[in-house]
């Protein structure tokens, strides 16, 4: 990405850069070894390494990934609230956060967090599970959707009965409105009140645009719920 805005920097301002930091590796006697890390001194440095990289002075919205077992959340905010004071971050926000996490760490930020970036598709409901959804909705804080299409795996995997189950429903809703399958899975995240932001995992334009016309798709109320029952899920 940073050479692509070195050449055109134009580019720069046409899209919204999102990234993430927390994850660390380390070479441990020759072995690489992989943690979280979340202290203040880390998030700084890592956010500067980033626009180093990527050839740019500031990130649109920065997340923190994944849930760290020894996250301070104060430490962890004031790290993220310089970020914003010094004009290096825009916006802020978390990855994979359950509720009590994201709480936390939304208290210690003044209530800065933007987002919640969560996996969730037809084969997929741990954050219904973990409250999470509910509490987004209730706060008005719309998630980025992280593997809609399960990462492919709906189209592809065999001898799973529940995929097989959730992949012949979505054809069959696919027919009745004249779309690929992959757009209704978009349309189905579309629905859901919470505002879901799906992130599109492929970089091949034509699959780039089944997701765009998932916006025109009128999903009947009772279409989702066969598509969740497919999933697994209990509706009765
Ligand atoms: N926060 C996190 O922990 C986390 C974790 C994972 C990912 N992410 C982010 O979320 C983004 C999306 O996740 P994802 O990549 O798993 O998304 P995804 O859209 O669920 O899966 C993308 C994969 O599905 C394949 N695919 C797409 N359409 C298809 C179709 N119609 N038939 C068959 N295969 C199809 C793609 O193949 P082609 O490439 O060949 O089209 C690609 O391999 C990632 O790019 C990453 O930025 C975040």
């Amino acid at each position: 990405m940073g050479e692509a805005f070195a050449k055109d920097p134009s580019i720069r301002g046409r899209i919204e850069l999102v990234t993430k930091t927390g994850i660390s590796r380390k070479i441990i006697d020759g072995e690489p070894f992989g943690y979280y890390d979340t202290t203040y001194d880390r998030i700084i440095r890592s956010c500067k390494e980033s626009l180093q990289r990527l050839k740019t002075d500031c990130i649109d919205l920065y997340l923190i990934h994944r849930e760290d077992p020894l996250l301070d959340p104060w430490e962890t905010g004031r790290a993220l609230l310089d970020l914003k004071k010094e004009g290096l971050v825009r916006e802020i926000g978390v990855s994979n956060f359950d509720p009590f996490k994201f709480e936390a760490l939304n208290k210690a930020v003044g209530g800065q967090l933007v987002t919640n970036q969560i996996e969730w598709n037809p084969l997929c409901y741990e954050h219904f599970r973990s409250g999470m959804m509910d509490f987004l909705c209730g706060n008005r804080i719309h998630p980025m959707i992280w593997s809609p299409l399960a990462g492919g795996r709906i189209f592809k995997e065999e001898g799973d009965a529940v995929c097989a189950a959730v992949r012949a429903k979505i054809e069959e809703i696919a027919c009745r409105h004249a779309v690929s399958p992959a757009t209704i899975i978009y349309a189905w995240i579309l629905y859901h009140p919470v505002g879901a932001v799906a992130l599109v995992g492929s970089s091949r334009l034509e699959r780039l645009d089944l997701a765009i016309q998932a916006m025109d798709v009128k999903l009947k109320h009772s279409e989702w719920f066969e598509i969740y029952a497919a999933g697994g899920q209990q509706i009765r």
